[in-house]
């Protein structure tokens, strides 16, 4: 059996797994910096890629530790090399090169959103493209036409914030713990989710592209008051007004993530979606997704939980690459925007 190590640190986990040519994962390591990033309601670059520094030897021995395997059975090292933050991704690439080079095995280079996609399949255990995907996380929300587990092309994206920054970002505004996905998925419980009408940006036009920004702006004005407007201040923040706008905030992104997933469907002709990034582990986003899917006869793939946020376990994709003869030279530098690709 043959085994390859993938590293990700694109963001703010330090990742090491071993998985098997098979696509069994036979260690999943995640040290996650949540704690370091949370007193600034985001992650800051340089705190990252320090404890990235810190962080990356000790998770990739422990990676190949709990996998019961030596380095010197590694058939290849594959590393996240685009898109992500550019100190972060140099820390996890410089240890790739180095182990391929001292190993002498080949390097390949995993394109970290191609990876939360490839998710959808490792879980479903069996071919889920040709596809349409949507990667929902704290850096993108992006769709894609996804004709092979090679072959991914960029359908459209937001043009300002990603929808888990907004989950984020809103969380902050309403007194709510970081990352605010989880927790503004847990307010919104006792919540009612028609109370407020948020804006749903973008959701009747044809295009293939999303915008979180207003629905930030319209959570603040209900949480602070329009600024110079005569109007008398909003009512103070209850634990049920909280659960309120939480609930309606959560609502209108689904519906915008669900409808562009729709016309996608519509515009491709696929009759398979994946879903997978941080944002795929909301609970009001896998039912709308579902029911969406269902009316249109078709199916719908979600990244398991444990494969939503950032981990190396989706580095399983690198086995498609490695097969594929797809290597990286050991000059390979980081991409830390998103490529767009050509239509
Ligand atoms: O994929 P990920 O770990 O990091 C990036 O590559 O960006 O995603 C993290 C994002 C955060 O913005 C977090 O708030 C969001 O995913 N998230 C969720 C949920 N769990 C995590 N958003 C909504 N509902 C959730 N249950
Ligand atoms: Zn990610």
């Amino acid at each position: 059996m043959e085994y390859l190590l993938a590293l990700e640190t694109s963001c703010d986990e330090t990742a090491a797994a071993v998985i098997a040519r098979d696509r069994r994962v036979l260690s999943s390591i995640v040290a996650s910096q949540a704690e370091l990033h949370e007193r600034y309601g985001g992650v800051v670059p340089e705190i990252a890629s320090r404890a990235h520094v810190q962080r990356i030897l000790p998770v990739i021995d422990e990676a190949v530790k709990s996998a019961g395997i030596a380095l010197t059975d590694l058939a290849a090292i594959a590393v996240t090399t685009e898109p992500g933050l550019v100190g972060s991704l140099l820390v996890g690439l410089t240890a790739a090169k180095t182990l391929s080079s001292v190993l002498r095995v080949p390097l390949v280079a995993v394109n970290h959103i191609e990876a939360h996609l490839y998710a959808c399949r490792m879980a479903a255990n069996r071919e889920v493209f040709p596809a349409v995907g949507l990667v929902v996380s704290g850096g993108h929300t992006n769709l894609y036409d996804c004709r092979s587990a090679l072959e991914f092309q960029l359908l459209g994206s937001t043009i300002d914030d990603a929808a888990g920054e907004a989950f984020d970002k809103v969380a902050i505004q309403l007194g709510l713990s970081y990352p605010g996905g989880p927790s503004i998925e847990a307010a919104s419980r006792d919540g009612d989710e028609t109370a407020f009408d948020f804006p749903r940006t973008f959701i009747a036009n044809d295009r293939l592209e999303f915008s979180f920004s207003g629905i930030k702006t319209a959570v603040r004005y209900q949480v602070t008051g329009v600024p110079g407007s005569r109007q008398p201040p909003p009512p103070p923040m209850t634990p049920q007004r909280v659960a309120d706008m939480a609930a309606s905030f959560q609502a209108a992104v689904v519906d915008v993530l669900v409808a562009k997933c729709k016309l996608a469907l519509q515009k491709t002709g696929h009759r398979k979606l994946c879903i997978g990034g941080g944002v795929a582990a909301n609970r009001a986003l896998r039912e709308k997704s579902t029911r969406m899917a269902e009316d249109l006869g078709s199916e719908v793939f979600f990244a398991p939980l444990n494969l939503c946020t950032d981990n190396a376990a989706m580095g399983a994709i690198a086995w498609e690459l490695f097969e594929a003869g797809r290597f990286a030279p050991l000059d390979v530098d980081v991409t830390p925007g998103l490529v767009r690709l050509q239509r």
